[in-house]
């Protein structure tokens, strides 16, 4: 899931706002010792990274603050998936330029995707930048802090076939002391060709996982009641226990999360339809703490675009894949990804996108028109022919159309009662909790004395709207 919205006036849907450019974590306060501030953009992979980065640097010495203008460090986790990202981290950069030059040896950073993408360009394009790192290197980044502080810029962004920072502990940055992520694997082996990921972040390689049942438990003794799997394709999660030879599969992993306590709940993201197994639904339908809810992210519902996406499924395969999710796990929510506008996209293919929402019912969906990516196998072979008004125009259609379908689904929801984990006060009001259910939707209701966030309570739900559910305890 990605936080860099497509920028359309007015009919885009506002995706998870609240999170882009998030700055978060316990403050250092004025205590001495150097002081480093991180953004992150784009997918929860980059918070989660950004997590093991702030690890990394507290190791070396360094304390976090929400401070910019106090820190020594600026760091900034960037994406590169929409051009929008991109486009969004050079502003960043201005503003950071305006506080370095308030702040004398202060340092700017460039992490994550972009520096991928850019890296030592990066240097050349931007003049206030003083360090480049990639998603694989950012163990090197004390040893780069320290040559940039002698006023030698440095660039890491070697790609590695083996880091998951399995041994490092995340410095939980934005904790709400509720729910916390867990990277289970990075990188991506599967060439969709509109994609830049692969190229940004490697092969794909799956984590230990004893560390990460370890880093679960872990959470869980510190009070943490949900935990999301992390990964670009969770489902191709293959780790083979060195000693014993023994496979751990996605299935197997999910068990092994969801044993370690009845209490924690289970979530995971992003599924690949190509990969999602039926033993992966069993493992949902039969644990009550694996949330019934599937990412499963279609791009487009024409099997002849599908085919130049290099997504390796067509449309009936894909309508197969969710007849089978809704037969296994009858209450399960589905989402989606879809790109409007892709390479040759006709209006009756385009269609095709609209009717695949009706066919999936996907609770939400989140909504992008194509935009071509440097280095990628559409921007090598196939014309952006699409123009932009017509992208634009699609892709409120295909937003129009969600809206409806989720306000539908919502609408059904309505006497039923869900078990909530209470994330917090609600936004709006202060007398109200905000939770979400099994399914991944909000739910907002009147507090209770003696219940606070992390407690799970009972919500019959007695109004909706197409984003939220609206009900109260019983
Ligand atoms: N243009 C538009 N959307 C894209 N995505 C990935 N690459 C592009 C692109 N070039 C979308 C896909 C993916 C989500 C994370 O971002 O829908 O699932
Ligand atoms: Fe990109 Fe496809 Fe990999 Fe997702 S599965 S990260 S869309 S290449």
């Amino acid at each position: 899931m990605y936080n860099d919205n497509p920028t359309l006036d007015g009919v885009e849907k506002k995706i998870d706002e609240a999170k882009q450019g998030e700055v978060f974590y316990q403050d250092a306060g004025e205590e001495g010792g150097k002081k480093f501030y991180i953004e992150s953009y784009g997918c929860q992979m980059n918070f989660s990274d950004s997590e093991i980065v702030a690890s990394i640097l507290g190791e070396a010495g360094f304390s976090p603050t929400r401070n910019m203008e106090a820190s020594d460090l600026i760091l900034i986790n960037t994406c590169s998936i929409r051009e929008k990202a991109e486009l969004t981290v050079r502003k960043r950069l201005r503003i950071f330029d305006k506080v370095k030059q308030q702040r004398p040896g202060m340092l700017v950073g460039v992490l994550g995707c972009m520096a991928e993408r850019l890296k030592k360009k990066f240097l050349d394009e931007e003049k206030l930048v003083d360090i480049v790192v990639g998603p694989d290197a950012y163990r090197d980044l004390p040893t780069l802090v320290a040559g940039a502080e002698d006023g030698n810029k440095g660039v890491n962004v070697f790609l590695s076939r083996e880091e998951t920072y399995a041994d490092i502990s995340p410095m939980r940055l934005d904790s709400n002391g509720v729910s916390a992520f867990i990277s289970i694997m990075r990188g991506c082996d599967n060439m969709c060709s509109f994609c830049v990921v692969p190229y940004t972040r490697g092969r794909e390689r799956s984590r230990n996982a004893f560390t990460i049942v370890a880093e679960a438990t872990n959470l869980v003794e510190r009070g943490y009641k949900e935990v999301t799997l992390l990964g670009q394709n969770v489902d191709s999660y293959k780790w083979e226990n060195p000693e014993t030879k023994e496979k751990v599969t996605f299935a197997e992993l999910l068990v092994m999360v969801a044993e370690v306590s009845p209490e924690l709940r289970v979530r995971f993201s992003t599924s690949h339809p190509k990969d999602i197994t039926d033993e992966v639904l069993y493992a949902i339908r039969d644990y009550e703490n694996i949330c019934k809810y599937i990412h499963l992210p279609v791009q487009s519902g024409n099997s002849r675009i599908l085919k130049k996406m290099n997504r390796t499924y067509d449309r009936p395969w894909y309508e197969q894949k969710v007849d089978r999710i809704y037969e296994i796990i009858p209450d399960c929510a589905i989402s989606s990804d879809i790109i409007t506008g892709f390479c040759t996209e006709t209006e009756e293919e385009h269609k095709d996108s609209l009717s695949i929402i009706n066919y999936a019912k996907y609770s939400m969906s989140y909504m992008f028109f194509y935009s071509e990516r440097p280095g990628t196998l559409a921007e090598r072979k196939y014309e952006d022919d699409i123009p932009l008004e017509v992208k634009k125009r699609r892709l409120s259609e295909i937003i129009e159309l969600q809206n409806n379908i989720s306000r539908s689904e919502n609408l059904k929801d309505i006497g039923k009662t869900f078990k909530v984990l209470i994330e917090g006060d609600s936004k709006r009001s202060d007398l109200d909790f905000k939770g979400r259910n099994s399914q991944n939707k909000m739910v907002i209701f009147p507090k209770k004395e003696g219940l606070k966030a992390g407690d799970y309570t009972y919500v019959k739900v007695t109004e909706s709207n197409s984003a939220t559910l609206k009900g109260e305890i019983v």
